[in-house]
């Protein structure tokens, strides 16, 4: 939420933050503004998008080698030129950016007022602080990087911050509290950015900024200290991230090539865990915690959004498959409801970013309950990983389109691993029965690769719905979380109303809303249910809705039945869901292109939600 870049070194730092914000710009993308160190400190901002502002700073002195960036995703005051960032303050001492949100806001702007004449230009809570961090530097006649300390202890809330000093233009100082802050480490130069992404072109030395410390930073010096003022050593560490990987490859968009890169993401997430000769599965991030595992009553997953899905798929596994009972919790819901928290529970936080908010508050809230906490995260050094008691990696790479796709189906692997894993150690699961689940797995790849190949008729399909203004989607067992996944793909990239329901849920209401206009997209692959989804079928085909079947390759019945359908190859019920997936991956991906939508940044939507 919010992507904020700054340069420091001998280069220019316009180049650099222009094409970094561009590199982060799925964290937001309604706002943008740049403040570069001249001969006094000058900004540029811009509603829309980075390329507006690079386009509308080409005819202005972009010159200078100091200088910070903001894409935004609005939470106060609208997406408006006023409202980008950066924000200077009153009396034009600082200039400052921010990601994340200062709660106190209205109790430190009635202060500042009563204080002096302070009045802010913009509706945003960043100008308040940067009104704050000036006030605290004229009163008390301080440092910089004092007066933002001082300021900042003022501050409830969650910020990553970059700020300048018109008296002090040689340095930027950067300070975090909860959401993300990374510094790359060059030659007498540094690079600042909610993620690694701006950085790792030039870079592969990188400073994590945890929660609650402050950086200050010269061309030549780098000082870390705690937001107490106790100095720490920075650790630099190495960024293990090719360049490649946050290109789009010759695809049009980021989402297109992440639909096509699954079956590489999910070999590399089962890299090195899941052998095939002898089959076998090795969870060396859980090996610390497998006292914990063996002995836990329950696994509570807590989770947002596609990976909140994902958890919901791995309920199926690990109850069937290892007999735990599993609770799959939405991390906003849980996080305040006050849970039921043992000692001898297991917590799996599921995230892509390692970065959500609620996910992030829900780990701490179990963490002080007592529970054991694994995380699954797939960028590696994020938050989330750095509070939990162990986890596993899901080796998916960068993912920069907004709409989750191959994080969904590492994570669904690294689920399906979990599960296999326990039911294992549990003696749950015959041996017979785990290697024949371990060697599908192994084959998902091969089987996704053949699905891809049916891109034209996914495209066709596509063609004739994609001015369809509702679409229900169906799966029942372990592929009804396939079923919201599919809605949620359509409805976040095509802005189409998508609802998800088990199958068997629909003669409970939605059945009401089938007529001849409405697409039904039914997950019907074979497995114990499948005699019940056909039936779910004709009950659609009765009232004239129109039937999209994700079918076993081969399956007469269904086709005879229904208006289209996607063949993917047939394979255990508990591997359908990484393929299965896929076909609705690529309908969403066509329609939204078809009806020209911005398929990489959705309206409304940011990549990584570190606010509540
Ligand atoms: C949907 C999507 C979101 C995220 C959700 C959680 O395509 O991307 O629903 O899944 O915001 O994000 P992470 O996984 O980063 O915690």
């Amino acid at each position: 939420m919010c992507g904020i870049v700054g340069y420091i070194g001998n280069k220019e730092a316009f180049p650099i933050i222009i094409n970094g914000l561009k590199r982060l710009e799925y964290r937001g993308y309604d706002s943008a503004g740049i403040a570069l160190v001249q001969n006094g400190i000058v900004q540029y901002k811009k509603q829309g998008k980075v390329a507006d502002l690079e386009q509308f700073s080409c005819t202005k002195n972009t010159s200078g080698s100091i200088g910070i960036g903001h894409t935004r995703w609005a939470t106060h005051g609208e997406p408006n030129d006023v409202n980008a960032h950066p924000h200077t303050s009153m009396h034009g001492k600082f200039t400052i950016i921010h990601n994340g949100i200062i709660e106190n806001y209205s109790s430190l702007c009635r202060q500042l007022a009563e204080r002096g004449a302070y009045k802010c230009a913009s509706e945003t809570d960043t100008e308040i602080l940067a009104n704050l961090i000036e006030y605290v530097y004229e009163k008390e006649h301080v440092s910089a990087e004092k007066a933002v300390r001082i300021a900042l202890s003022q501050v409830e809330g969650a910020y990553g911050l970059l700020v300048l000093c018109a008296d002090e233009p040689d340095k930027i100082i950067a300070a975090r509290n909860g959401s993300p802050l990374v510094i790359g480490v060059g030659n007498g130069e540094y690079f600042l950015a909610s993620d690694a992404t701006p950085i790792v072109e030039y870079t592969n030395r990188i400073i994590y900024l945890n929660d609650k410390e402050i950086a200050v930073i010269s061309k030549h010096e780098l000082s870390l200290k705690t937001l107490f003022n106790d100095t720490l050593t920075p650790i630099i560490q190495e960024l293990d991230l090719d360049i490649e990987c946050i290109e789009k490859a010759g695809f049009d968009h980021f989402m297109q090539k992440e639909i096509f890169e699954q079956p590489k993401s999910i070999t590399d997430t089962f890299r090195g865990r899941a052998s095939k000769n002898p089959p076998e599965i090795y969870l060396g991030g859980l090996y610390n915690v497998m006292d914990k595992l063996d002995k836990a009553d329950r696994i509570i997953v807590v989770a947002c959004g596609t990976s909140w899905h994902a958890g919901l798929v791995g309920e199926y596994a690990i109850e069937e498959l290892a007999r735990i009972p599993v609770e799959v919790e939405y991390a906003s819901e849980f996080r305040y409801r006050n849970p039921i928290i043992r000692a001898n529970d297991v917590v799996i936080a599921i995230s892509q970013s390692g970065e959500t908010a609620d996910t992030l508050a829900a780990v701490r809230l179990a963490k002080n309950a007592g529970a054991t906490v694994i995380g699954v995260c797939n960028v590696v050094g994020s938050s989330i990983t750095r509070e939990t008691d162990a986890g596993v990696y899901t080796h998916a790479g960068p993912e920069i389109g907004v709409a989750s796709t191959k994080a969904f189906t590492a994570q669904v692997t690294v689920l399906t691993m979990m599960a296999l894993f326990l039911g294992k150690r549990r003696k749950e699961l015959a041996t017979e029965r785990y290697e024949e689940l371990i060697t599908e797995l192994y084959n998902v790849p091969a089987l996704i690769e053949e699905i891809l190949l049916d891109n034209e008729k996914y495209l066709h399909v596509a063609r004739l719905y994609k001015d369809a203004p509702n679409s229900i989607y169906l799966g029942r067992g372990i592929l009804f979380p396939v079923a919201l996944e599919g809605a949620l793909k359509m409805k976040e990239i095509s802005y189409i109303h998508a609802e998800g329901y088990p199958a068997a849920e629909m003669k409970h209401g939605p059945i009401a809303l089938i007529d001849e206009n409405m697409p039904v997209i039914i997950i019907a692959t074979k497995d114990k249910s499948y005699d019940k989804v056909v039936s779910n079928i004709q009950e659609v085909k009765a009232r004239k809705g129109k039937v999209i079947a994700v079918v076993s390759k081969g399956d007469t019945v269904i086709a005879q039945l229904a208006d289209h359908v996607f063949e993917v190859p047939e394979c255990d019920s508990f591997i359908a869901p990484l393929t299965t997936v896929v076909p609705l991956q690529l309908l969403s991906y066509h329609v939204a292109v078809l009806r020209a939508c911005n398929v990489d940044q959705p309206r409304n939507l940011a990549k990584s939600v570190t606010v509540e």
